[in-house]
């Protein structure tokens, strides 16, 4: 029997040819997220799901999914994802990690040197019409060659991050539950515990994935350690990051400025505190949004999803204990 995929929302590239080539695609073709009776509907009846990191993947609602053989997150982050609960009903998980590394280390770069150089109150400056003559004390910042870089989770993003800030001149520390030889060797960075690299580094960067041991891992007494003058930017994801702490952070300047690809809630409400403060630049959640790197994380979610029905392994198994 022709296997069924329930695929949440329109993928870029060639994903619908490789999946229509793997099974009878079911595509929710509305393009916002798929609301959850629907998804519990009809997940009934599908053998695989390609799934998006909206989409919120539990024992709730595998209970509904009898036929459910493939998970497929088209992200590398599974916070999304119960894996345990997957592992437990013998569900393979498959996520998108690599494809996007280079593209979400680029952007975080993007917003270390936009919070360092005030980029996003110089636009307001402009835009506001109050640019008038120049002004030797119009919006100095902080360093950002020659300054400490502290990296939270030296995984693929946070190495690629750390290339990016080696060429511009930065130390580098790093905190994580692992010792990475390979970065200390190559990028010369040193590793700390978390509250001695929130107290050196000039600019912080998370990168590290959430869990429960990771949630509010940047909290009330990180900025207390942290310098006056460092930096914080996320490109993880929100909760990493305890949002309440950080605007009054920023309110009480304990922290020069912050950057944020990611925020806890996502989407952030119009009005909410966080962006009224000048001091942080919001942007929403594009770490992995080039088009050549969407396109090849819709392909890679869509060959694990056909290798995972063919009992193959798939490229980027997030379980695969499931394989025995
Ligand atoms: C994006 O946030 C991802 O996890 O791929
Ligand atoms: C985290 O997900 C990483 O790959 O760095």
């Amino acid at each position: 029997m022709t296997a069924s995929i329930l695929v949440t929302r329109r993928p870029p590239g060639n994903a619908l040819d490789i999946l229509d080539a793997a099974g009878e695609v079911e595509l929710w073709d509305v393009d916002a997220v798929m609301p959850r009776s629907e998804l519990r509907r009809r997940v009934a009846k599908a053998d695989a799901l390609y799934c998006m990191l909206t989409d919120r993947i539990d024992a709730d609602l595998l209970d509904s999914a009898p036929r459910l053989r493939v998970v497929s997150n088209m992200a590398v982050g599974l916070d999304n994802v119960d894996l345990r609960a997957c592992t437990a009903r013998g569900v393979v998980v498959g996520h998108t990690p690599g494809v996007l590394t280079g593209a979400t280390a680029d952007l975080a770069m993007t917003l270390l040197l936009a919070a360092a150089r005030r980029i996003g109150e110089g636009i307001d400056h402009v835009r506001s019409g109050a640019w008038g003559d120049f002004r030797l004390d119009l919006l100095l910042g902080q360093e950002v060659h020659s300054s400490v870089v502290g990296v939270i989770g030296m995984g693929r993003i946070g190495t690629a991050l750390a290339r990016r800030a080696a060429g511009f001149g930065m130390s580098i520390i790093y905190s994580g539950p692992n010792r990475k030889p390979t970065v200390e060797r190559e990028l010369g960075a040193e590793y700390r515990d978390l509250a001695t690299l929130l107290e050196m580094a000039d600019h912080v960067v998370v990168t590290a994935p959430l869990t429960a041991a990771t949630h509010h891992l940047v909290n009330e007494q990180s900025f207390v350690l942290m310098k006056p003058t460092a930096t914080l930017v996320n490109v993880a994801r929100g909760p990493l990051v305890d949002t309440d702490a950080l605007v009054a952070a920023l309110q009480n300047r304990e922290i020069a400025a912050a950057a944020l690809d990611v925020t806890d809630p996502e989407p952030l409400p119009a009005d909410h505190p966080l962006l009224r403060l000048p001091n942080c630049t919001v942007i929403p959640h594009l770490g992995s949004a080039t088009v050549k790197t969407r396109n090849a994380m819709a392909e890679l979610a869509a060959r694990n999803v056909a290798l995972g029905l063919a009992g193959e392994r798939m490229e980027a198994c997030a379980n695969p204990e499931v394989y025995g």
